[in-house]
């Protein structure tokens, strides 16, 4: 399928490695002018030189904070001087602080804080900044990669449901809030994707119990789902959640 982005500019956030970084190679194997951001320079590089030889697109890497305001002011004005106005945006965003446990013993305010910034509050400081530019333009695809736990919970995953569940109520207004403008905002729940942060935080055979599909999944797989809802034919599809979790959430829908 012709995913008609060639030439449109994307942003990515948190794409320094895992998610992030197989979603932003899709995108820019689909032909967008790709902007990578997180905080490790070096890592953001790495992944740019990367992309650039495989796919032969234009990308810019920019080393920032997505919880910090100036910082995602910065990486948007960068985006405009180098490519133009952003018409894909993908919130990427960082893990919950592990280990997670229960949420009565999740005693420490401090990693409830961290949560939130990380989770949700920095998904609406580039959101703010990047959809006024989308609706200028008449058209727009925002992206946000949540958490299958949002369907259904999982045990000691408090910090991380709550949260995003925060992101779906916010993509579930902003859906309505702009789609007259033709931007669609839709959201993609990972589950048991063999990022390197997964397999080294959990048992991947504990993992895979879970799963009927009986195995991990693969990044690009989630990054195919992504891909669709940035793309041209995706455009009647708004509000909408869809996991990518070889089958876990057992519920209709
Ligand atoms: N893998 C799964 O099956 C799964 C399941 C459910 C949910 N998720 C969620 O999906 C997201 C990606 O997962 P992953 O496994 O790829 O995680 P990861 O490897 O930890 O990647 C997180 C990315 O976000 C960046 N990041 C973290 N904090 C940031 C900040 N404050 N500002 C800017 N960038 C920041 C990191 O780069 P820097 O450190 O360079 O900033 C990195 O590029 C996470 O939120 C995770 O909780 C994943």
């Amino acid at each position: 399928m012709d995913l008609g982005i060639r030439g449109k500019v994307a942003i990515v956030t948190g794409s320094s490695g895992g998610l992030g970084a197989a979603i932003a190679d899709r995108i820019a194997a689909e032909g967008c002018r790709t902007v990578l951001f997180a905080r490790s320079a070096d890592k953001l590089e790495r992944v740019a030189a990367q992309l650039r030889e495989r796919h032969g697109t234009e990308v810019l890497a920019v080393a920032g904070d997505m919880t910090q305001a100036a910082d995602v002011q910065r990486m948007v004005d960068r985006t405009c001087e180098a490519f133009g106005l952003p018409q894909v945006l993908v919130l990427n965003s960082g893990r919950p602080p592990l280990k997670m446990r229960n949420v009565l013993d999740e005693t420490d305010d401090e990693r409830w804080r961290q949560a939130h910034e990380t989770q949700l509050w920095a998904p609406l400081l580039v959101l703010r900044r990047v959809v006024p530019l989308m609706q200028q333009q008449r058209w727009g695809r925002v992206v946000a990669v949540t958490s299958a736990t949002v369907k259904q919970p999982m045990p000691h995953h408090g910090l991380s449901t709550v949260y995003r569940a925060g992101v779906t109520g916010l993509m579930r207004h902003l859906a309505n809030e702009v789609a007259a403008d033709g931007v669609t905002v839709n959201c993609v729940l990972p589950a048991s994707i063999a990022t390197d942060a997964l397999v080294t935080s959990y048992d991947p055979q504990e993992r895979i119990k879970r799963v009927p599909l009986g195995r991990l999944g693969r990044p690009d797989e989630l990054a195919a789902a992504v891909a669709f809802f940035a793309s041209e034919p995706s455009g009647f599809i708004t509000g909408a959640s869809l996991q990518v979790d070889g089958g876990m959430v057992a519920a209709l829908c």
